[in-house]
């Protein structure tokens, strides 16, 4: 039995009427339902226009709200931006930080990811963040430099106690949205080296697998003793196939509906 989780990050999709559809949908999955009543965690991640049109139709299913990203700071002159105070205040319970499109699009650091992990939690929310290496680093043998990199610099600017109360996603950036998801070995690889360094600093957490998660793949990769759920991206699209995805991470949850 270990702890699962599954997220689904919507990214840029869903009209605020589409989003609340999808939640609806998933609402009145029975396979949801059962997962949920086993101690599995789904938490869904709709663009900010389709946060207050999923929570009105998640209704009392006891699944969770997420946003997609938050600025660090609580308020201030950073026009465009929404910080983690605002989300919680309009009943959002998590938050992805540090997603390689972000860090790749919008240039965020290691240090910048920290301190918005920082700003959720002190919000009262759960920080989701993310880590991962790019297929050329992978390709140069560096990914464990890397991911170690990553890692080391939340916990250094989070600082240890903030991380085990985070939850960690593991997305090898070759995998994202390319339908190659990693291997349950691969992802198994480096899931081990993220739990040896978290509990080397006193941090252990649950870590999720992101990138191509399917309802195909989704099973043997929560198999897999170091990985606890998964950030599923296009395939949190299709209730049906999101559903599919959180009853495998029921099967791994164990407990009685
Ligand atoms: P994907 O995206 O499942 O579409 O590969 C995952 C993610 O980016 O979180």
């Amino acid at each position: 039995m270990k702890p699962m989780i599954v997220t689904g990050n919507w990214k840029m999709n869903t009209l605020p009427q589409q989003g609340a559809s999808l939640a609806a949908s998933l609402a009145g999955d029975a396979r949801v339902a059962d997962a949920i009543g086993r101690g599995v965690d789904v938490i869904l991640c709709p663009p900010y226009t389709g946060i207050a049109g999923a929570l009105a139709a998640i209704g009392d299913s006891g699944m969770k709200i997420g946003a997609q990203n938050c600025h660090h700071e609580p308020s201030g002159a950073y026009t465009g931006e929404i910080s983690a105070l605002m989300l919680e205040a309009i009943g959002c319970g998590a938050v992805i930080v540090g997603h390689s499109e972000r860090r790749r699009d919008q240039h965020e650091t290691n240090d910048v990811v920290a301190r918005k992990l920082k700003a959720v939690l002190d919000a009262g929310m759960l920080p989701i963040a993310c880590v991962g290496e790019t297929l050329s680093e992978r390709e140069a043998g560096i990914m464990a430099d890397v991911i170690t990199r990553q890692i080391s610099a939340l916990i250094t600017g989070a600082g240890a106690a903030a991380i085990r109360s985070s939850i960690i996603a593991y997305e090898p950036v070759w995998a994202i949205g390319t339908g190659l998801a990693a291997t349950p070995g691969q992802a198994q690889e480096v899931h081990d080296r993220i739990r040896t360094l978290l509990v080397s600093n006193g941090c252990d957490t649950a870590i999720l697998y992101g990138g191509s998660v399917t309802s195909e793949n989704a099973a043997e990769l929560f198999a897999c003793p170091d990985i606890n759920g998964a950030l599923v991206g296009g395939a949190s699209l299709k209730a049906d196939v999101f559903a599919t995805i959180v009853a495998a991470a029921a099967r791994e949850c164990g407990g009685t509906a």
